[in-house]
């Protein structure tokens, strides 16, 4: 009798403690994401502080590599072991894709409750859903076509923002000969893919961009008007030091933070390294639109896609969704980011002069129907396309392959992954 009687509060303690560590789990999201570097993962304690405030413990996954490449491998993994993170950080067609394959939860509810659908730009809403269902929640906006240029450099050389890509050269030229680095670069295939969005946009402008880089017209592809794109890549691989292959693209911000480059081609969240280092826009750095593209917008959002991960965890999904949107968040997450905020309604208060023409930019790119998607970043075309594409652009960037033969292996690459 008495034997029975601990078996039974034995069994009943187990239980106990069984269930809290339930409750425990489910009072905790998991999010998985790339942000690493010392502005991104500022920007993302904004998120975490506002998640604990509704009541829900972050637990961290980061997965190191500018990009995003090695985290995606690793959610592949996950999803394959069936143990998906709660949520995860995703760029372009990877939502659609995992919502396809009936793994993602459905946000529809909470975008409802929240007016998502009129507060988030058309093109930026296209990644977050599928067949008309919100899977993912937008935090921010960046662009890729910005030069970010030291700004002590450029005084002392009395050079202002290139207008053209001549200019650009010519500058490069000065930099160089007063023994500078002309460009930071860091030789990643995802870095080189970056600068190329920028070239095609400047060789081409905003219907050349699209008919090339989102509805991969083999004609656009094949034109001499991306000849032009790789011989500005052609050109902008002769400003680089020796030693960039395989640089991250934060220690690329370093370098002109630092002054020993004069300019960097990257997306915005450049800005967010300016600003971790105390550095102010119009005071150490300038921020300036890749030549050829000024007024052009080359979107990058990144979104948040919600894991199915058991019934017991949807409600602290749903809180992490409504975090991501929630209006304070989305303006103090991206003044740290140097990205904008993805709902329309937050003001340009408390932005930098970068961040103010950014949101300019992109409402003006909204109006005219020019806001388009970046290749580099899986906005502009899908997956396999993306790498097909990747792989010629850095085969041409890191050997001496002619334009001519370039632009013939991208139209036979791209016909191929189709
Ligand atoms: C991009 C991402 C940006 C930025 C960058 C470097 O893919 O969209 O937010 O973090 O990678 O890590």
């Amino acid at each position: 009798m008495f034997k029975k009687r601990i078996v039974v509060i034995a069994a009943a303690l187990l239980a106990c403690q069984a269930l809290s560590a339930v409750a425990a789990d489910t009072k905790q999201v998991e999010v998985m994401h790339w942000w690493t570097s010392g502005g991104e993962a500022k920007a993302l304690s904004v998120l975490k502080d506002q998640l604990k405030q509704e009541g829900y413990a972050w637990k961290d996954s980061p997965i190191a590599g500018g990009g995003g490449e090695a985290a995606r491998t690793v959610l592949r993994a996950r999803v394959a072991s069936n143990n998906p993170p709660d949520a995860m950080q995703m760029l372009g067609f990877s939502v659609q894709d995992y919502a396809q394959q009936g793994l993602l939860l459905n946000l529809d509810n909470v975008a409802a409750k929240g007016g998502w659908a009129t507060l988030i730009p058309a093109p930026i809403q296209r990644f977050s859903k599928d067949d008309g269902h919100w899977y993912a929640v937008p935090i921010d906006v960046h662009s890729t076509n910005w030069i970010w240029a030291n700004k002590k450099i450029f005084d002392e050389l009395k050079l202002t923002p290139p207008q053209t890509f001549d200019e650009l050269v010519a500058d490069a030229d000065k930099i160089r000969k007063a023994g500078y680095i002309p460009l930071a670069h860091g030789g990643q295939p995802w870095q080189e893919a970056t600068i190329f969005d920028s070239a095609v946009m400047s060789a081409g402008g905003p219907k050349f961009y699209t008919d090339a880089m989102v509805n991969l017209d083999p004609k656009a592809l094949g034109s001499k008007t991306m000849e032009k794109a790789f011989d500005q890549m052609r050109a902008l691989r002769g400003m680089v030091d020796p030693n960039f292959s395989g640089r991250d693209w934060n220690l690329a911000t370093s370098m002109v933070i630092n002054g020993k480059a004069a300019m960097q081609i990257m997306g915005d969240w450049a800005k967010g390294e300016f600003a971790n280092a105390g550095k102010k826009p119009g005071v150490d750095y300038l921020c300036m639109r890749y030549p050829g593209t000024q007024g052009d917008f080359i979107f990058v959002t990144d979104q948040f896609a919600t894991f199915k991960a058991g019934d017991d965890r949807q409600a602290g999904e749903y809180a992490f969704a409504q975090a991501v949107m929630d209006k304070n968040v989305q303006a103090k997450f991206n003044q740290v980011k140097g990205s904008i905020p993805a709902r329309l309604d937050v003001p340009s208060d408390g932005f930098d002069e970068c961040g103010v023409k950014s949101m300019s930019d992109m409402r003006a790119a909204l109006k005219s129907g020019t806001m388009v998607g970046s290749f580099a970043h899986g906005q502009a075309m899908p997956e396999a396309s993306k790498t097909a594409v990747y792989d010629v652009v850095t085969h041409f960037f890191n050997s001496n392959q002619s334009s001519a033969d370039a632009v013939k292996q991208l139209v036979t690459a791209v016909e191929n992954s189709k």
